[in-house]
C-alpha cells in the first residue's frame, strides 16, 4: 500500500476497489445516532444505499435528513427491533424502497438495567433477548431469500467485548451478545453455501448515549487508561471494520469475532 504522500498506484485502486459498494443496498439498525449512524454514513459514502431505522420517529427523520444533507442515498424507517411485525416490516419497506438486501448491520441493542443479575428480572430478560438477539435473527432470515435472490449478502452484528469475556452490571447484556456471537457463527455456517457471509464486531468502550452511563461510573471510566489505546473510542473507529466486513475486500471471512476495543482485551 502506498504511503499517502506516494500517488495511487493501479493495484492499489484495484484493492480499494473491493472496498466500494456501489449498486449495494444496506440496511444500519440503530443507524439515527452513535456506531449505528457513523456505519450508515461510512457505507453510504462507499456508494451503499442505506436505510436506516430506529425507534423514534423523530430520530429516524433527523438522521435521514443528516445524511441526505451529505448527498447520501439514504431512507429511514421506523422499526422497533423487539418487535417482529416491525422487523419483518424493515426488510419488506428496504426491498420496496431499493428493490433488495445485500448486507444488513444489526446494531441496535438494548441494555435497560446496569447492576447485578438480582435486579435483572424475568421482564429485563426477555427484552434484553429480543431486541438483541430475536430481532438480528429475523431481520436476517427474513432478508435471506432476498440476499440468496442476488448471489449472496454480509451481516455484521454488533456484539461488544460483553459478549466475549462478561462485564461487572452488565450481565444480561452480556449473555446476549453472547448469543449473538453464537448466532453469527450458525448463520456463517448455514448460509455459506448461499453466498451469505456473517461476522461480529465487538467495540470496547466507545463514547456514545449508550455508553453514557458506563462512563459516569468511575471504575469503569479508568478502563481506558489501562488499555494499549490509552483512549475511549470514537463511533468512527468501529465504523471502518464494519466498512471491511460488508464489502468484498472480506470475501473470505465468515463466522469472524473482530475486536475493535483499543487492545482491552489483550
Ligand atoms: N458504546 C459502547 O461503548 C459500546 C460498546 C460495546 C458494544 N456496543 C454496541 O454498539 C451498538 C450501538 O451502540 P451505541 O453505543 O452506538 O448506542 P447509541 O448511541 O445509544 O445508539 C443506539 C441506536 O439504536 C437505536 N435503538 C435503541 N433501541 C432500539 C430498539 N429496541 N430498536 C431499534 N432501534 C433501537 C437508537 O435510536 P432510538 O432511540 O430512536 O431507538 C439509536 O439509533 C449496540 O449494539 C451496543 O451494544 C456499544
Amino acid at each position: 500500500m502506498s504511503a499517502t504522500h506516494e500517488p495511487v498506484t493501479p493495484r492499489d485502486a484495484d484493492a480499494l476497489a473491493r472496498l466500494r459498494l456501489t449498486g449495494k443496498v444496506a440496511i444500519v439498525t440503530g443507524g439515527t445516532r452513535g456506531i449505528g449512524f457513523a456505519a450508515a454514513t461510512t457505507l453510504a459514502r462507499a456508494g451503499a444505499r442505506v436505510v436506516i431505522s430506529s425507534r423514534k420517529a423523530e430520530h429516524v427523520a433527523a438522521a435521514e435528513r443528516a445524511l441526505r444533507a451529505d448527498g447520501l442515498d439514504v431512507t429511514g424507517v421506523v422499526a422497533h427491533m423487539g418487535v417482529m411485525d416491525d422487523v419483518r416490516g424493515l426488510a419488506a419497506h428496504t426491498v420496496e424502497a431499493y428493490d433488495g438486501i445485500d448486507i444488513i448491520v444489526n446494531n441496535a441493542a438494548t441494555n435497560p438495567v446496569y447492576g447485578p443479575l438480582q435486579q435483572q428480572d424475568e421482564a429485563v430478560f426477555a427484552k434484553v433477548m429480543s431486541v438483541n438477539v430475536q430481532g438480528p435473527l429475523e431481520l436476517c432470515r427474513t432478508a435471506h431469500s432476498v440476499m440468496q435472490s442476488r448471489g449472496g449478502g454480509a451481516i455484521v452484528n454488533i456484539s461488544s467485548v460483553g459478549g466475549v469475556s462478561p462485564e461487572a452490571g452488565l450481565g444480561l447484556y452480556s449473555v446476549s451478545k453472547a448469543a449473538l456471537i453464537s448466532l453469527t457463527k450458525v448463520m456463517a455456517q448455514e448460509w455459506g453455501a448461499d453466498g451469505i457471509r456473517a461476522n461480529v464486531v465487538c467495540p470496547g468502550l466507545v463514547r456514545t448515549r449508550f455508553s453514557r452511563v458506563l462512563l459516569d461510573d468511575p471504575l469503569v471510566a479508568t478502563i481506558a487508561d489501562r488499555q494499549p489505546i490509552g483512549r475511549v473510542g470514537t463511533p468512527d473507529d468501529i465504523a471502518g471494520l464494519i466498512l471491511f466486513l460488508a464489502s468484498d475486500a472480506s470475501a473470505f471471512c465468515t463466522g469472524g469475532v473482530y475486536l475493535a476495543d483499543g487492545g482491552l482485551l489483550v
